[in-house]
């Protein structure tokens, strides 16, 4: 028996199911991604993650619950010893006073994202976020049936900005949410801490609720310990939910936790969307979330000075490159160029990662304003990269 490979785009099935999810196109990144993997000798550099694995003191908290049987449903909104870590933690890096009201733990920062947005945008609505910008920030209010307006961020010499009076001006009548990424995904770009005071004004006194994603808050490299933050920002008088994972600062990708920092006041709505979408986070992945809080601050440390070693490593060589324009990035774990002369990325990315073996993503990944730039993540070791750059700037000189 043969089995076709080939997908119906249409079929009485398929046509069945909403055009808003049908709408969305499939990941550019993993087009890229599918075309390498099985094949040996690539440096994978397509994906937003540490290549190293969870550190041993926090796979070992995991085990050691489940040998103690931690196995069975828990609360929506996470166990409360993780609940009260999360607002120790977030008072110890920004000086607020957060109890466990303020925090709803989740499967992931994805699902934090998804749950937020479900919460607040329906059919009809607008969001306004940044862009370039992770695909999935756009697809999300899309399954929603919500619209999205993005705002582009320009690249200087002193790196990527976003000018706030324009963000501002973009955001219509109809908006109901804004979404800020920063550090940012893929540019690396920081929202200035006046920008975002700025911001949080003109959203309450418009009513608009403000999604802050600060996944990447530890990943600063101007000597900080954390980017600035809208969490100093959240009560019951704004309407803030700031989205956090330890996916990147705990190398925890798999494991799948997050949270939500919010108003006390809508934690009971929340509690309800954690209900319907996954009920709980694991039990035993949250014991080791709060080890990792508890004791993983020299781990954060260390993999920050790792990829500020890697960040200088990666520059250098790409600058050295004389077709190749690197703005500054102030955070996250990216190098988003843009190479003289290419303008389909997607074509490039396929190319070199067929004749060097070297995986990168395509900047149309990130939305039209993404075009023409590629990214690649250094969250890996120097070797790969040297190996990576090396790949790289053989292919340009063909
Ligand atoms: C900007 C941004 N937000 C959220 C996430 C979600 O991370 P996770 O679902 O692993 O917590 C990612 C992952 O790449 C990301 O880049």
């Amino acid at each position: 028996m043969s089995v076709s490979n080939v997908i119906p785009t249409s079929s009485f099935a398929v046509d069945g199911i909403r055009k808003d999810v049908r709408d969305i196109g499939a990941s550019l990144i993993r087009e890229v991604a599918h075309l390498g993997m099985g094949r040996g000798n690539i440096v994978p550099l397509w994906f937003g993650e540490p290549d190293q694995p969870t550190p041993e003191f926090i796979r070992k908290a995991a085990i050691a619950a489940l040998e103690a049987g931690d196995t069975f449903y828990q609360p929506n909104r996470g166990i409360t010893p993780l609940r009260d870590a999360l607002a120790v933690y977030a008072d110890r890096l920004y000086g607020t006073s957060l109890d466990r009201e303020n925090i709803t733990v989740t499967v992931s920062g994805l699902n934090a994202l998804m749950i937020a947005m479900q919460s607040i945008l329906k059919a009809g609505d607008r969001m306004v976020t940044t862009a370039p910008i992770w695909p999935n920030i756009i697809a999300m209010p899309k399954v929603l049936g919500a619209q999205v307006t993005t705002v582009p961020l320009h690249a200087g010499i002193d790196g990527w900005q976003l000018d706030i009076d324009e963000f501002i001006a973009a955001c219509a009548p109809d908006t109901r949410a804004i979404l800020i990424n920063s550090p940012n995904n893929p540019t690396g770009w920081v929202m200035p801490a006046e920008d975002q005071k700025k911001l949080v004004e003109f959203a309450t006194e418009r009513g608009i609720w403000l999604i802050a994603d600060e996944v990447y808050a530890r990943l600063i490299y101007d000597g900080s310990d954390v980017a600035p933050s809208f969490v100093p920002y959240v009560s019951d008088d704004t309407r803030i939910m700031v989205i956090n994972s330890f996916s990147k600062s705990w190398a925890m990708t798999g494991w799948r936790l997050g949270w939500i920092t919010a108003p006390k006041g809508v934690g009971a709505e929340l509690e309800k969307m954690m209900e319907f979408n996954v009920s709980c986070p694991a039990g035993f992945v949250q014991q080791a979330g709060i080890v990792a809080l508890e004791q993983g601050e020299d781990f954060v440390a260390t993999s920050r000075a790792r990829y500020s070693r890697a960040r200088a490593a990666i520059t250098e060589r790409l600058r050295d490159m004389n077709r190749i324009h690197l703005p500054e990035a102030e955070g996250a774990f990216y190098a988003f160029f843009r190479v003289d002369g290419v303008e389909d990325t997607l074509t490039f990315a396929k190319t070199l990662l067929l004749s060097e073996g070297i995986g990168l993503a395509p900047g149309e990944a990130f939305g039209p304003e993404g075009a023409g730039h590629i990214r690649a993540c250094y969250a890996v070791s120097e070797d790969r990269i040297h190996r990576a750059m090396d790949g790289l700037a053989r292919f340009l000189k063909r």
